[in-house]
């Protein structure tokens, strides 16, 4: 079964393609803010400018046309609403032009089944930290649950803010990465945790109000360090309440050689097993929303056009994952 998938949650335009056997495409387009953070219009503009751009680049690399395809998935939430709407028009027009498939899936889930389809992880806790999103997911029941998440900002929104206040433009989170290895020098700053779940907006603001005061390599070093030092215990504390012995990390923060070298540490002192999968598959991409479709329909399931609308506050707990017993 050929699916084409479309992701369309934030600031990427993506579209992939796979089967049961191979990601047979990849394509996308990132909306770059000129300044300041994503702009929803602006996002949802460069979307619908690089719709068939980014469609036709995964088509001709997948060696297919739209004939070829079975059915067609798209991101119908949690996101932006203006972004998301163009996905579900993609989708919607290709199906119904093509006669294919439609199903509408959730962003989230999907970082999970990517992770688990491009790793060695059957039944990981997840820890999905990106612009958007900071949430660790466990399957209990029947359901994947949230067992902790941000209480206010997402981690990559933290990083871009701070960073913005240093002067680096979007995405902030690599020029923090890159100051933060320059030392090794850390100050105390306030520790976001709150018992599962943690934030990121008091720290952020407290890291701000310290700038000039201490140089922006030790500041990027500290706010690092108490920011992924308080997801991956969150993380490690999930693990050990559920009997855990897999993490999987996703998003595009798991890009960030730091916290992936905290969550290393943290499973190796547990005997557990840390899984990272491929940077083109952490980042926001079409292929994961390709290859969740895939599970899902193989599941039987499917979306009707009436029931097609954008999700913005889709909570993956929401969804029955039925094609996990399977
Ligand atoms: P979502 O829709 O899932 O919330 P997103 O639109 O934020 O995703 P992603 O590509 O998943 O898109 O993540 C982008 C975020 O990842 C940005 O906040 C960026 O700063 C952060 N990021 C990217 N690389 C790194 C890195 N090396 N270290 C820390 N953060 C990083
Ligand atoms: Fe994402």
């Amino acid at each position: 079964m050929k699916v084409l998938g479309i992701e369309s949650t934030a600031h990427t335009l993506g579209v992939g393609i796979v089967d049961e056997d191979d990601v047979l495409a990849n394509k996308k387009s990132m909306y770059k803010p000129e300044e300041g953070g994503i702009h929803p219009r602006k996002a949802s503009e460069h979307h619908y400018q690089h719709a068939l751009e980014v469609l036709n680049n995964a088509l001709d690399k997948a060696g297919l046309e739209e004939e070829d395809l079975d059915a067609v998935a798209f991101a119908q939430g949690p996101g932006i609403p203006q972004c998301l709407e163009i996905g579900a028009v993609m989708a919607r027009s290709i199906a119904e032009r093509y006669d294919l498939k439609l199903i509408g899936v959730n962003h989230c889930l999907s970082h999970i089944s990517i992770g688990t389809r491009t790793t060695e992880a059957e039944n990981p806790t997840t820890l999905y930290v990106s612009g958007g999103n900071s949430q660790i997911i466990e399957y209990r029941n029947g359901r994947y649950r949230i067992i902790g998440e941000t209480l206010d900002i997402a981690l990559g929104n933290a990083l871009d803010k701070f960073a913005r206040k240093l002067g680096y433009p979007h995405p902030g989170g690599p020029e923090i990465e890159k100051l933060a290895e320059k030392t090794d020098d850390i100050i105390e700053l306030s520790y976001p945790i709150k018992g599962m779940d943690f934030s990121f907006s008091g720290l952020t603001t407290e890291a701000e109000r310290k700038i000039g005061e201490v140089s922006d390599e030790v500041l990027a070093n500290s706010f690092q360090e108490h920011a992924y030092s308080a997801v991956v215990e969150a993380l490690e504390r999930a693990m050990a309440q559920e009997g855990s012995n897999e993490a999987l990390l996703t998003g595009g923060v798991a890009m960030n050689s730091r916290l992936r070298e905290m969550v290393e540490t943290m499973c190796e002192q547990r005997d557990a097993e840390a899984y990272f999968p491929p940077a083109e598959f952490c980042m926001d991409n079409g292929a994961m929303i390709a290859h969740q479709g895939l599970v899902e329909l193989k599941d039987g399931r499917g979306t009707k056009i009436d029931d097609s609308g954008k999700r913005p506050d889709w909570r993956p707990d929401e969804v029955e994952a039925t094609w996990i017993e399977k």
